[in-house]
This record gives C-alpha cells, structure tokens and sequence, in this order.
C-alpha cells in the first residue's frame, strides 16, 4: 500500500464496534495473570501458547480463547486487560469503541459478574479521560442454553441500570453453527423490553438463514461478521437499504479460515452493493493485530481507494450506538482531518 495512505488511515479518528475484551489478552498478560493469581495453565510458555494460535476454524481458537480467560479472576485483572486495551485501541486512533464482554466465561467459573464489570468500567472510564469513549455490551455464549442466557440477563438486571451510561446492550456470540439466533428469541425480547441496543455474531461460519433469524427474530441493531450475507443478494439489498451495519473483521476471517486469502474476502462486494461495512479485530490478541492492522491488511488485499477508506471510516462512527450529536461530532471530526491530511 502506499505509505501515504497508510499513515493517514493510521492516524485517521475511528471508531471499534467488534473487540471481545477477553480477545484483547495477549499471551504475556496471561502468563503474568495466571503466575499472579496461581492458575496452572495447559501451556508451558508464552511461547508454546502462542504456538497454539494456529485456528482451522471458530470452534478450534474458542477453545484456546476460554482457557486463556480462565486465568481472570479478580476486579484488578479486568482493569488491567481493558487498560491495555485502551492503550493498543489509543495507539491506533481510535476514539470510540463498543466492547464486548462474556460474562457467562466468569461467572461459571465463580467470578461474580459485579467483579467483572467494575473492572472493565474503571479502565474505561480512565480510558475516556485519556481520550476513548466507549460502550459495553454483554455477550450471550450461544453453545449454552437460552435458560443460562436468561438467568445471566436476570443476573445483569442491576448492572444495566448501576451502569446505564457504559453498558447499553447485548449481544451474542461463541459456537455459530447448530446454535442459530432463533435459540435466543425469548432473552433478546426481553432486552429489546429493557430498551437495550441489540447485536449478535450471524454469517460469520453460519448460513445467511442466521443473519435473517438475527433480524427477524432478535430484531439486532447490527450484524457482527455477517460476510456470508454475500451469498443471498436479497438479504444484502436489504442490510444495505434498511442500513443495518456488518461489523467485519478482516484478520480474524482470515485466520478462522472463513476466507482462505484476504484477496477473497467479501468486504468490497459488500461495500459496492451500499452495504455499512467497517473494520474491526474481534480478538486482536489472537488473529495477529489491532483495529489498524486490520485496515492495512484488507486495504492492501482488496486494493481499496482512497474514498472506500473514508467510508469505511465514516460508517464505524455512524454506526456506533452514540446519540445523533455524539455521531455528527465525531464524523465532522474526522472529516476535518480527512481533508486537511495529506
Ligand atoms: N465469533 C464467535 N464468538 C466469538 C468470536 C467470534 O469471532 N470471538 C470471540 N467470541
Ligand atoms: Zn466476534
């Protein structure tokens, strides 16, 4: 890529609506958390773990990603995890981000779900004196049961109103196939009663079938991934004319194998058919990169221009779940500095 371009996407204000918090734990984090807090881990070295960072597909870097969250026990562990990804996200110019978190991962392991929360919202409340805003949205793991799901809802209920001005939705994620949206019906609706922004992980591994339950049943807000929208024209006339935003992470498709070369992602499809596309890292810990690592690399895959990066740009501040003044300040942001670089 040309490295004027590159420098100005680098600098570039964006916002990061796809980051799992627990996807943020680089392997020297956990082996410093796990020494600290005495969990014994499968893995002998950083080294052997990152080793391990060899997916073949979701299932296969979930099952990696849940025992490096296990090392998490304390409020101080979530705080220190979140700061350093505040200061990877600041690094990379980015001046929004919506994050998700798995409460469900603690909690079964006996981390109360208050801990979890009150460490995550210190870093980002320093983290928004440093320059970042950011929202939180809890995750649903769709390999456990709508039951579990509900009982963790009913468990939040005094969260989303403790913290009202941080965590503003939900969403859901983990295991795609076989546990398709329709599997969440019930506890979607009642966070829709709740008035709580609405998400869910659809058309990453699973068929489109999954992103139209994800609308019609969950009625979500956005699509995270969505890349397999692709295959039903239908279905993208529709994202792209109701303006229901994909949240699409380039490096973490291509090391879930969803993609076999960058070249063949879908994302400039998506975008030629006036789809609001942007890129995101998902678990930057994991797939080789943070938010502007993902840019270069699917800039320079898709041979993307100039004015494809700007809207890219443009839509992760449109679509993020700030009110209409916030939006239109952070776009006219970044259109001043758009325009004024080189
Ligand atoms: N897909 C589904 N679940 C996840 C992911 C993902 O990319 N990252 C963390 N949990
Ligand atoms: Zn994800």
């Amino acid at each position: 890529m040309n490295p004027t371009l590159a420098d100005k996407i680098a600098r570039a204000p964006k916002a990061e609506l796809h980051i799992h918090i627990e996807g943020s734990l680089e392997p020297e984090l956990i082996f410093q958390l796990a020494q600290r807090n005495g969990v014994k881990l499968a893995y002998e070295s950083i080294d052997a773990l990152r080793a391990a960072y060899a997916f073949t597909d979701l299932q296969s870097f979930l099952d990696i990603y849940y025992a490096g969250a296990s090392v998490l026990l304390h409020e101080q562990d979530f705080y220190d995890m979140t700061t350093a990804y505040v200061e990877r996200a600041l690094a990379d110019h980015v001046t929004h981000a919506e994050i998700f978190f798995d409460p469900q991962t603690h909690t079964e392991r006996g981390v109360p779900m208050e801990t979890v929360v009150a460490g995550i919202e210190r870093a980002l409340a320093d983290g928004e004196k440093r320059g970042m805003t950011s929202k939180l949205i809890l995750c649903f793991l769709r390999h456990l049961s709508e039951e579990d799901a509900l009982a963790t809802f009913d468990s939040a209920l005094p969260l989303f109103d403790q913290y009202r001005h941080r965590l503003i939705g939900v969403g859901l994620d983990s295991s795609e196939q076989g546990h398709p949206p329709s599997k969440f019906e019930r506890v979607f609706a009642k966070a829709r009663d709740k008035g709580l922004k609405l998400v869910a992980h659809a058309g990453e591994e699973g068929p489109p079938a999954y992103v139209y339950e994800a609308l019609d049943l969950l009625k979500v807000d956005r699509v995270d991934h969505g890349v397999r929208s692709i295959e039903d024209p239908a279905l993208v006339a529709r994202l792209a004319d109701a303006r229901i935003a994909l949240t699409v992470c380039p490096l973490s498709n291509l090391k879930l194998c969803v993609f076999d070369d960058m070249t063949r992602h879908t994302l400039k499809d998506l975008l030629d058919r006036g789809v609001a596309v942007m890129v995101n890292s998902d678990d930057p810990a994991y797939f080789g990169g943070y938010v502007n690592a993902n840019y270069f690399a699917i800039v320079d895959a898709l041979k993307l221009s100039e004015d494809e990066v700007y809207t890219l740009l443009k839509n992760s501040l449109e679509a993020s779940f700030v009110t209409p003044a916030e939006r239109d300040a952070m776009v006219a942001n970044l259109d001043a500095y758009w325009h004024a670089a080189a």
